[in-house]
């Protein structure tokens, strides 16, 4: 018994950093947004139980640091499976880039056993494991365009679905999350106004409105962890913007930067530009909330209510 399925990356339009919270991570809120640029997994049940994992790329941890193997022992264990899986990830999103891979793999993983195990947990009953595996995985639960608060697993699909089509470059520098949330530390004074993020989800996206005000509070501390990166990112962006971007900036914690266009023929420029500069580009598209849950096959009612 074996199961394909696309494994999506994520960019954040906008992320706030409100707060150190008592748990230790930070109180955030961000906009979600799933692309077509994916990964795939494949799932295979094994009579022996236990979690093997294989993955083509050298960044990727093969042993049970990987989320996606935290993933399938954390199911296998609730639902007290006496069976195993094999895991094999063919890797295209980049590693430690702020797109949230190795997450996406964890839920797909959970997506794709829930369905091979019959277990009908749906996306109500994944993301409690979902929240324990990292802050970014229950997201991916839902996909599409989301709000994301608290740890940024407390996740609300939007109405407005944003779609567009997406530059996103790889400068090649991994940045570790946890020490660019670090460095963020220094700079969390309460902001007046802090409410972009909000404005943006309460106005009409087909009007343009809101983007000009989404910006990602981890971009200078992702920038003082990389300080190589500087130079690359202004250049990055500079051409970004005068291509026409509606939107150009970093994802996460960084390092992918990203631009969000309108039209495929100005994002097709820029991607050209930016490869003649020698960056590494991905272009992709904005995958909303219907075609992700059609490519991952999900089936049932969005919130899961039953009965
Ligand atoms: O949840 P996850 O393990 O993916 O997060 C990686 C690291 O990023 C955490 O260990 C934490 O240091 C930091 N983080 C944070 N606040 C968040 C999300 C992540 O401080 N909301």
């Amino acid at each position: 018994m074996s199961l394909r399925l696309p494994s999506f990356a994520k960019v954040n339009l906008g992320l706030e950093v409100l707060g150190l919270r008592a748990d230790g991570y930070h109180e955030l809120r961000t906009i979600f947004q799933t692309t077509s640029l994916h990964d795939d997994v494949t799932l295979e049940i094994t009579r022996t139980p236990g979690v093997t994992l294989r993955c083509d790329h050298p960044g990727v941890p093969q042993d049970g640091s990987n989320l996606a193997a935290q993933a399938a022992l954390a199911l296998a264990k609730h639902a007290g499976r006496r069976d195993g899986v094999a895991i094999t990830i063919e890797k295209r999103i980049p590693v430690a880039g702020g797109l949230g891979g190795g997450s996406s793999n964890a839920a797909t993983v959970l997506i794709g056993l829930d369905r091979l195990w019959k277990l009908g947990l749906g996306i109500d009953g994944l993301n409690p494991l979902a929240r324990r595996i990292g802050a970014d995985v229950p997201f991916f639960l839902y996909g599409g365009t989301a709000l994301g608060l608290a740890r940024g697993d407390e996740i609300y699909p939007l109405r407005r679905q944003v779609r567009g089509e997406l530059v996103v470059v790889d400068p090649g520098r991994p940045v570790s999350t946890a020490a660019v949330f670090r460095r963020s530390d220094a700079r969390l004074t309460p902001r007046e106004n802090s409410n972009t993020i909000f404005r943006f989800v309460s106005r009409d996206l087909e009007a343009d409105a809101g983007f000009a005000a989404l910006s990602n509070d981890l971009e200078r501390a992702a920038l003082e962890e990389a300080p190589e990166l500087r130079q690359a990112v202004v250049r990055i962006r500079g051409i970004l913007v005068r291509e026409g971007a509606r939107l150009a900036v970093l994802s996460g914690s960084g390092s992918s930067y990203f631009g969000l266009f309108d039209d495929a023929w100005k994002a097709r420029r820029a991607g050209l530009a930016l490869r003649a500069e020698g960056f590494r580009v991905h272009r992709c598209r904005t995958l909303s909330l219907d075609q992700y849950r059609r490519a991952l096959r999900m089936t049932g009612r969005l919130g899961g209510r039953r009965g």
